[in-house]
């Protein structure tokens, strides 16, 4: 895989999951299996498998379970090799060494770029990635989201937004991107001249919404640290990128591939259901009870 300039990625997993109440009032939704793996794996692994070579988990009091997750498990691997489950025991060992996984807190859950801000110290003055760590992005096939984020990165040496279309009657959910009117599109990617937080249908610059993968310039941090709240009494990360546009180009890039909102409670169920669909062991079983079901509704 060719190198790239972005090596660090930041995953803010400190949100409150109101959406998810009550399983998140003791566990981080990031925590929440699909099928049988946490979504914050998935995250993880999609950052791996796009080069990222060391990523620091945003979190909160919740934090343990995060850590125990991706830390290494002696016992349960010395049990379950005695027991003779092998492939059970590769498998934890291998969560172990999926990354180099560093943590730290926020303390209060300020917002998404509050969230980020406390990134600062680990990342330096380098551009880095951000995932969400509650939406799944899915590329069968091809390169994941985020490593085509990367190489936008590095064409431009400028901000990159991941984003793609939604529903225009949705737009209140999302951060939704203003192409330039002025600059071509090209490919995929866009310059940017505005991005707005969750804006209603009638007032939305356009159907492109931020889907949780971005790679940020380092100049975000001057923006982040004096960024007053925003929509939803929240520091939102939307508007310290549309304060940076006025200094160095932004741009949006349309991502291929499939997104989960594994923190929206239908987004977590069609998740479960696609990935299980995807298993050998189970798919059988609940193809032929989706048909039943389906007959029924
Ligand atoms: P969301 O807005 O989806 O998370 O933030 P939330 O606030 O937990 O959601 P609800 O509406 O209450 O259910 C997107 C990501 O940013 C993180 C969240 O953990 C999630 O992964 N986040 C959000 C933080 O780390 N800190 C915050 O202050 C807010």
């Amino acid at each position: 895989m060719r190198n790239l300039s972005v090596k660090k990625a930041v995953i803010p997993a400190a949100g409150l999951g109101t959406r998810f109440l009550p399983a998140t009032k003791a566990i981080p939704k990031e925590m929440l299996p699909i099928v049988d793996t946490p979504t914050l794996q998935y995250i993880v692994k999609e950052a791996v498998d796009s080069g990222i070579e060391q990523i620091l988990i945003i979190t909160n009091q919740n934090k343990h379970c995060m850590e125990n997750h991706f830390d290494t498990d002696f016992e349960l691997e010395a049990r379950l090799r005695a027991s003779g489950k092998d492939a059970e025991a590769d498998m934890i060992n291998e969560i172990a060494d999926m990354a180099n996984i560093f943590y730290i807190r926020q303390k209060e859950p300020k917002g998404l770029g509050h969230a980020i801000l406390c990134a600062q110290p680990f990342i330096g003055n380098e551009p880095f990635a951000v995932l969400l760590g509650d939406d799944i992005m899915v590329n069968r096939g091809g390169k994941p989201a985020l490593r085509q984020l990367m190489e936008a990165y590095d064409d431009r040496k400028s901000t990159v937004v991941g984003v793609q279309q939604v529903d225009p009657a949705q737009t209140n959910k999302y951060g939704i991107v203003s192409p330039s009117a002025s600059a071509p599109r090209k490919g995929r990617l866009v310059k940017l001249s505005g991005m707005v937080e969750k804006p209603e249908p009638a007032d939305a610059p356009s159907n492109l919404a931020a889907y949780g993968r971005y790679v940020l310039a380092p100049a975000i941090f001057d923006y982040l640290e004096s960024q007053t709240a925003g929509k939803g009494g929240e520091i939102q990360l939307t508007d310290a990128i549309c304060r940076l546009m006025e200094r160095e180009a932004v741009y949006a890039y349309d991502m291929e591939g499939e997104r989960y909102d594994a923190g929206d409670k239908f987004g977590f169920i069609r998740a479960t259901i696609d990935f299980a669909l995807e298993r050998d062991e189970i798919r059988p079983k609940l193809a032929e009870y989706i048909k039943k079901l389906a007959e029924t509704l």
